[in-house]
């Protein structure tokens, strides 16, 4: 009873969902010349297909002699010929199709593919909170994949099949209509008992699939954290975590498969009954004069092609179901609104060289805190080309200015504005050309170091990258590479020290020559002397520029025009490094904290 509640529900879903696939339309629709030429090529080697039959049975009655006696041995060879060139016929139109619609089915994934990476890379960063990368992956692959079935080939073999079917019982009824009906009556008794079968197949691999990803899930997960879970020894207990989960998986799917085995005894079974039974009825009518030898054979085998186009239908539903699950997931993705939203109508650049930087009563909580403040009325001018350091513990919100103001998020209340244009004004474009940023965990491609530096700026020339490269201090390492400059980094860059991926980032955001610059915590990593040079090139690089300094060792603060500190998202104190040591606040704690050792 449980079981017919829940395949209720499912029924109550059905039309809706099927209903989704209509928005795969855009994406098929530039071709709809492929479509055309596949459906003329589906008909053919439908038509020809339902030709055999016919072919089958004049090569009994005319060609092995009729019930007249006479046999006419000349009349054999063509009929032979003939059914051959049939069969070649076919084979072509279907190669053809199978060509065509392949086609299309992978030219439409690819585009969904892009169509949703192209979605999901202009989300903010907020949308990556709550739906993990690992999701997104998921759905760019895994149901694309799925569409791309129904796409390349399910809808095409549906199609062909719906043409089997009709043309079958057609050519069934005009064969012999008494047969026919006799057929017709044992299916519509085998349906249903073969249709709740189906159903729960179809509940069953639902839940096996759901299954998989869940251990998959967890193996990515686990492979992430390898050099933890082997620092701690615990890849034991994870190993068997993993095929714990995996050993569910497969209970899963052994439950699918016992009810698919089942489904397939009875499905042979009902078939092979239904035509052994019309073939005696056949056989009588045979002898008793009623039907040729060839009429038989030719009921037989287009009875054999409705019940092949039978399950072949069925199947494909089964595909169809789940592509358009697949579509639904795909279109949340595609259509999602970013949080951030670019201005309609941009106002140009007041200027691209220099940046003057006003925090106007901003407040700001994190989309998924929205009982903490991140930043609490913070009031804040920078003039162009001042260098101000933001210091305070961590937590004090210093990140979360950069964040605002590359408007990775939106304040709550009060504004932002550069050279005194908003920046929610100004195209996100713009806004994010005129800052260099350095982050806190900085992020390298798997590509060379040239390549990682170039990467804001693809076309700079290699004398540009070099001399970024050599004020930023990566000309210190590059020789220990095995190929210099032209070193492949790896994945993440996992094949350099922290502090050597703080340095390539720190010659990016030179490159960039961008006239804010913002460094969180850019230097945390280097040791004491591979950090004074590096700050002789950050000094380099702050000059005539407006630079924004996160960082926890005062000392590399010291030289900053201003010091801003950040306690609880409020800005606490502002000076230079003496008047705040002087004031004996928060700053001045922390720094007796750091410099009286
Ligand atoms: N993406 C986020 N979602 C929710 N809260 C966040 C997020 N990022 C930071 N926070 C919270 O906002 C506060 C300020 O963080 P942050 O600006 O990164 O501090 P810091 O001064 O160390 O750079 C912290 O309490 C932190 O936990
Ligand atoms: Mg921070």
């Amino acid at each position: 009873m449980v079981q017919a509640a829940t395949t209720n529900h499912n029924d109550r879903l059905k039309p809706k969902r099927v209903l989704s696939l209509k928005n795969l339309w855009p994406f098929l629709n530039p071709y709809r010349l492929q479509m055309s030429i596949a459906f003329v090529l589906l008909c053919l080697a439908s038509a020809a297909l339902l030709l055999v039959p016919l072919a089958f049975r004049d090569l009994i009655d005319v060609g092995f002699g009729t019930s007249d006696g006479t046999t006419p041995a000349v009349n054999t060879d063509t009929k032979f010929d003939v059914l051959f060139g049939l069969a070649a016929f076919w084979a072509l139109m279907v190669a053809s199709r199978y060509y065509m619609v392949s086609w299309i089915g992978e030219r439409v994934t690819v585009d969904l593919r892009s169509a949703v990476f192209a979605s999901v890379i202009r989300q903010s960063p907020q949308f990556f909170e709550t739906l993990q990368t690992g999701e997104v992956l998921s759905r760019l692959t895994g149901d694309t994949t799925l569409i791309q079935t129904v796409v390349g080939s399910s809808a095409s073999m549906g199609l062909r099949s719906l043409f089997q079917f009709t043309g079958g019982m057609i050519m069934l009824a005009v064969t012999s209509f008494y047969l026919f009906s006799i057929n017709i009556g044992l299916m519509i008794c085998l349906i249903f008992p073969i249709m709740l079968i189906g159903r729960t197949v179809r509940k069953l691999s639902r839940e096996s699939q759901d299954r998989i990803a869940d251990s998959s899930a967890m193996a990515g997960e686990i492979l992430n954290a390898i050099a933890t879970v082997q620092s701690y020894t615990q890849e034991a207990r994870e190993i068997k975590r993993f095929a714990d989960s995996a050993h569910l998986s497969f209970l899963t799917a052994i439950r699918r498969v016992k009810v698919r085995a089942l489904l397939t005894a009875v499905i042979i079974t009902a078939v092979m009954g239904t035509i052994i039974f019309v073939l005696w009825l056949g056989a009588r009518q045979v002898s008793a004069g009623m039907m040729t030898l060839g009429e038989l054979a030719s009921f037989v085998i287009y009875a054999a092609m409705v019940a092949g186009s039978v399950s072949t239908i069925a199947q494909v539903w089964g595909d169809i179901m789940r592509a358009a699950g697949a579509t639904e997931r795909l279109l949340e993705l595609l259509h999602t609104e970013t949080a951030i939203t670019d201005t309609a109508n941009p106002l140009p650049l007041a200027s691209e060289s220099r940046a003057e930087i006003k925090f106007n009563n901003v407040k700001f909580h994190y989309p998924s805190r929205p009982l903490t403040s991140a930043l609490d009325q913070v009031n804040l001018v920078i003039n162009a080309g001042e260098t101000v350091a933001l210091v305070g513990p961590s937590g004090a919100g210093k990140t979360t200015i950069f964040h605002l103001l590359l408007r990775f998020y939106d304040a709550q209340s009060g504004s932002i504005a550069i050279n005194g244009q908003n920046i929610s004004h100004i195209s996100l474009h713009d806004l994010r050309r005129l800052i260099a940023i350095v982050p806190q965990d900085p992020v390298i491609f798997s590509a060379n170091v040239m390549e990682n530096i170039r990467y804001g700026q693809p076309d700079a020339a290699d004398e540009a990258v070099i001399d970024a490269a050599n004020a930023a201090q990566v000309t210190q390492f590059v020789p220990q590479l095995p190929d210099g400059y032209h070193t492949f980094l790896g994945e993440r860059g996992i094949r350099l020290s922290g502090g050597q991926r703080q340095r390539i980032a720190i010659a990016r955001a030179m490159l960039k020559n961008a006239p804010v610059l913002l460094l969180d915590e850019a230097t945390s990593a280097l040791d004491a002397e591979s950090e004074i040079l590096v700050q002789e090139g950050l000094n380099a690089a702050m000059q005539g520029r407006t630079t924004l300094i996160i960082a926890h060792r005062l000392a590399t603060v010291q030289k900053a025009d201003r010091i801003v500190v950040m306690e609880n998202g409020k800005i606490v104190e502002t000076g230079d490094a003496i008047e705040l040591r002087k004031k004996g606040g928060l700053y001045a704690r922390l720094a007796e904290l750091q410099f009286e050792n």
